[in-house]
Formats: C-alpha cells, sequence, structure tokens
C-alpha cells in the first residue's frame, strides 16, 4: 500500500489569518502594497490559499485590475512546488471555459513566483457558508448545475480539478446588475493533467485535496484516481450545501476513515423537505467505488436539470393553485383548533390576513 502524505496545508484553510489584517504582510515583507512584480502592482491583499496569497493588483499597461497569486514563501525550498503552481496557469488555459477563472499570465521574479488573473468580485461559496449557513434547495441545485458543466467541460478537455470545495469556487455578480450570480471554479493548482508530456507534478502517493471532500481513492489508491473523483466532491460539496453540514466531523484520520467506510447520513434526514431524487443523487455522488458513482459529470447535469425542472413544476401548480376565500380559510382554522392544534390554526390563520 502507498503511503499517504497529508497535505494539511489545506485543512489551515479555516485557521488562516483574516486577509485584511495587515499583520499578514508584516511576516511577507517581499509583497506589500506598492510593490511591482514585472509591470503588475500588488494593491491589496484579497484572501489566503492553501498554496499561494492572493492579491487585488493592477495591469500598469493594461490599465485593469486583475487578481495576482503568489507562490507562499514556505514552498521556496521545494523543487515540486513552482511547476506544481504554474500548473495551475496551463490547466486553466487547456480549459478556457466562462466557469473557469481564466489566467491571464504567470511567472517568477527574485521575489517569488505568481500568476495573473482575471479579477473576480464577490466571494468564495465558503465564505458565502459561513456567513449564511445552508442554502436554499433550489438555489443549491441551480450552483450544482453550473458547476457540473464547468467541470465536464475541464473533464473533456484531459483536466481533473481534484480539490474541488467551497472555498475553490467563487460567486460573482451579475455586472449588469441582474441580481444573478456567476459560479466560477478556482484553483486547478492540484490538477491532474492527463496525457501531459512533462514531467510529473505529483508523486505518486502524494495525497492532495482536502480530507472533507475527498474521494476514498485519493487518499487510499491516488493512483487510480479518476475524473469521478470530482464527481466524489461535488457531491460533498452539495451535501454541505443543502445540509449546512459537512458529510463526515472529526480528526483528520477518523474522516479519512469514514470517506472509504462510513455511509453519510441521507442529506434528507436534515431537511424532510430535500426532493428525494436529490437527496438520491448526491449519495450516489459520494459512491465509495467510482463505479457507483453517475459516469461523468454531463450525467450529472442531466438529473440535475430533471431535479430542478420538478421544482419548477410544483412551483407552477402551487402558484396556479386558487387561492382559498376568506371563508374557506376560516373554516381550516375551526377545523385546526378542533383538533387542538391551536398554535398551527393561530399561524395559519396569520397567513391568510
Ligand atoms: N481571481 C480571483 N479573484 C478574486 N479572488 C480570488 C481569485 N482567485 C482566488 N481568489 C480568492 O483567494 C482564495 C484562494 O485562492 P486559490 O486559488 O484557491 O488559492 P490556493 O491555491 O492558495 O488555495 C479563494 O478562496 C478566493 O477567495
Ligand atoms: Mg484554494
Amino acid at each position: 500500500m502507498s503511503t499517504a502524505r497529508i497535505d494539511t496545508d489545506s485543512l489551515t484553510l479555516s485557521l488562516a489569518s483574516d486577509p485584511r489584517d495587515d499583520t499578514v504582510l508584516d511576516h511577507r515583507p517581499a509583497i506589500v502594497s506598492g510593490t511591482m512584480f514585472g509591470h503588475y502592482r500588488v494593491l491589496e491583499p484579497l484572501a489566503d490559499g492553501g498554496m499561494g496569497m492572493v492579491f487585488l493588483g493592477e495591469d500598469t499597461r493594461l490599465g485593469r485590475k486583475v487578481a495576482l497569486k503568489f507562490l507562499h514563501q514556505r514552498f521556496l525550498g521545494d523543487a515540486s512546488a513552482v511547476p506544481r503552481f504554474f500548473a495551475e496557469a496551463l490547466a486553466a488555459a487547456r480549459i478556457s471555459h466562462p466557469g473557469t477563472v481564466s489566467v491571464f499570465d504567470y511567472g517568477s521574479l527574485d521575489t517569488g513566483s505568481y500568476l495573473v488573473m482575471e479579477y473576480l468580485a464577490g466571494e468564495s461559496l465558503g465564505a458565502r457558508i459561513e456567513r449564511e449557513g445552508r442554502l436554499p434547495i433550489a438555489r443549491v441545485v441551480a450552483i450544482g448545475i453550473e458547476l457540473a458543466h464547468t467541470l465536464a467541460a475541464a473533464h473533456e478537455a484531459g483536466v481533473i480539478h481534484r480539490d474541488l470545495k467551497p472555498s475553490n469556487i467563487h460567486l460573482v455578480p451579475d455586472p449588469a446588475g441582474s441580481g444573478h450570480e456567476f459560479v466560477k471554479v478556482l484553483d486547478f493548482g492540484i490538477a491532474k493533467l492527463l496525457a501531459s508530456k512533462g514531467p510529473p507534478l505529483t508523486q505518486q502517493g502524494d495525497m492532495l485535496g482536502t480530507p472533507f471532500y475527498m474521494a476514498p481513492e485519493q487518499t487510499f489508491d491516488p493512483s487510480t484516481v479518476d475524473h469521478r473523483c470530482d464527481i466524489y466532491s461535488l457531491g460533498c460539496v452539495l451535501y454541505q450545501l443543502v445540509t449546512g453540514n459537512v458529510p463526515f466531523r472529526g480528526s483528520l484520520i477518523e474522516i479519512l476513515m469514514a470517506h472509504q467506510r462510513l455511509k453519510p447520513m441521507p442529506p434528507s434526514s436534515f431537511d424532510a423537505a430535500i426532493p428525494p431524487a436529490l437527496d438520491a443523487l448526491i449519495l450516489r455522488m459520494m459512491a465509495k467505488s467510482r463505479e457507483g458513482r453517475p459516469g461523468s459529470m454531463a450525467e450529472v447535469v442531466s438529473e440535475l436539470s430533471s431535479i430542478q425542472e420538478s421544482g419548477h413544476r410544483a412551483e407552477g401548480k402551487l402558484a396556479g393553485a386558487q387561492p382559498l376565500s376568506l371563508r374557506q380559510g376560516m373554516a381550516v382554522v375551526g377545523f385546526l383548533v378542533g383538533l387542538g392544534l391551536v398554535e398551527v390554526g393561530l399561524r395559519y390563520l396569520a397567513s391568510l390576513l
């Protein structure tokens, strides 16, 4: 059995310092607001990720805002870190889909290695969940469809993400002000480029990814990983979005073992309003064996789309139903009170008025 190296960086996200805290800049003296990297100017810190620190920046030649990601100083002595860091740019360039972030440039200077990306307004899905908890079911289904479309395009381009999680998903408000949010997949930093001619970017046996969302084979049999690990992780993300809970909690080892051995509680056990088809799909996406999962992201799109359509149909029926007259409503209130359901009756009465 291969020995797994645990990527503790991905575990530290929730403990990471507040990106707006100036002390973050203090211990990274090379990267402070105003620093120039080639023709890119650093403006302000945005977030701290597993591999790099992300800043708002400016492309001084084109005069536009960009996002600049710098490889963490702690990777300085790690020879494989820079090619892995740049792999994100190559993976993103391969996909070129509106659901991924565009990477414009990358390079290394004395002071460090950097990626230049399209700047995304809005916030990460991780930040959103932290603020709002679980999301409405219809919203989860819509986000799931967008994510599955994007990942289908990635898989078609021969790229497996391998680290899908809420902090690697960004919600971008429609600049036209429609209120719609676009969903972007970020951080192809540990993506696997299939049939890549370059040197291997991870050693065999490396365990990369984030335990809460990680398919069992990523820990226990990494050489067999294929696109279905992203299906598993997307299942875990949808589980969290719809229930407010990650599927498994505990110590790192307990979480990893749970992914391999334990059945998650069905999402519907947290909320009976979760449609059975969504409940079943999420559990199937999280099947322990790859063969038990939907075969492709296209299949996930199609199943989520039918769940969405059934939801629309049910909504239409509700909207089309004739409202009760006040007299009929009062009869229902009387009936409920007669059954001893006084509080339910009063709440119903309040909804009528
Ligand atoms: N292009 C971008 N525009 C705005 N914010 C970004 C952008 N890219 C990343 N971020 C923010 O930075 C965080 C870390 O970025 P990520 O690419 O996941 O880095 P890491 O590889 O270090 O995990 C994300 O969760 C997101 O909040
Ligand atoms: Mg990340």
